[in-house]
């Protein structure tokens, strides 16, 4: 998959980048490109946002800037989904990662500030998604989630059967994993569910399958 983001920011991803799953699947399944909207603003010394018309605080990303961006890198513009971070999208869910996860080209467009100009989202975007009810200052944290999440799906990026059965997954029917314990047993008294302790997988198998449909319900 080519997942490419354009950020004002494209040094924040350093991090992510150089952990798993992220790391796994770089140059394998997941060619993951950063572009700069600064490097191809049409504007003179590096300018890439405007006051808003109307009036109003902030500073919001100019369309010219963002079409010029997305010109640079694909010769026009992208036939590929682009989806545009913005709190006023959709929200992300498991579902939406699935589908997303699914494309051979993606492409992410970030803000900050006051954030896109609307023509940025209605005429140079195909999706636009929201990580949650919230307001973060820049979309580089949620082009992170979407390739952290993303990259989790694409083969190599996890040990095998690790993302299989989890919280979502059609394994637990899009419910919640059911808890986990490890070593010690017994700490200051508070004791792992005898059933886990059992051997028996039977048992433990329908014990989780409860413990899965009662968080789920709850
Ligand atoms: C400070 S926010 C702009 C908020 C915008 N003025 C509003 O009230 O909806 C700047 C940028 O951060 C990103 N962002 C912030 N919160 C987000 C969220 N919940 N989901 C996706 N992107 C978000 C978007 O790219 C947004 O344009």
């Amino acid at each position: 998959m080519q997942l490419d983001v354009f950020t004002l920011v494209p040094h924040a991803f350093g991090w992510l980048t150089e952990q798993r799953p992220v790391a796994s699947v770089l140059g394998r399944a997941l060619d993951l490109r950063l572009f700069s909207y600064r490097d191809t603003t049409p504007l003179r010394a590096g300018q890439v946002d405007d006051d808003p018309y109307g009036g109003g605080p902030g500073m919001v990303l100019r369309v010219d800037v963002a079409a010029a961006a997305l010109e640079a890198a694909y010769g026009g513009l992208p036939d590929h989904r682009v989806v545009a971070l913005t709190p006023q999208g959709r929200q992300l869910d498991q579902s939406a990662v699935e589908e997303l996860a699914g494309e051979e080209r993606l492409t992410l467009l970030s803000a900050r500030f006051e954030g896109f100009d609307e023509r940025i989202v209605t005429q140079l975007a195909s999706d636009a998604i929201s990580i949650g009810p919230y307001v973060l200052s820049g979309g580089e944290l949620p082009a992170m989630v979407l390739v952290d999440a993303i990259a989790r799906r694409l083969p190599g990026a996890l040990a095998e059967e690790s993302g299989v059965v989890e919280s979502f997954s059609s394994q637990l029917e899009g419910g919640l994993e059911y808890p986990h314990y490890t070593r010690p047993a017994d700490f200051r008294g508070w004791r792992v569910p005898e059933v886990l302790l059992s051997g028996d997988h039977a048992r433990i198998e329908e014990w989780r399958r409860e413990q899965s449909r009662t968080r789920s319900l709850a």
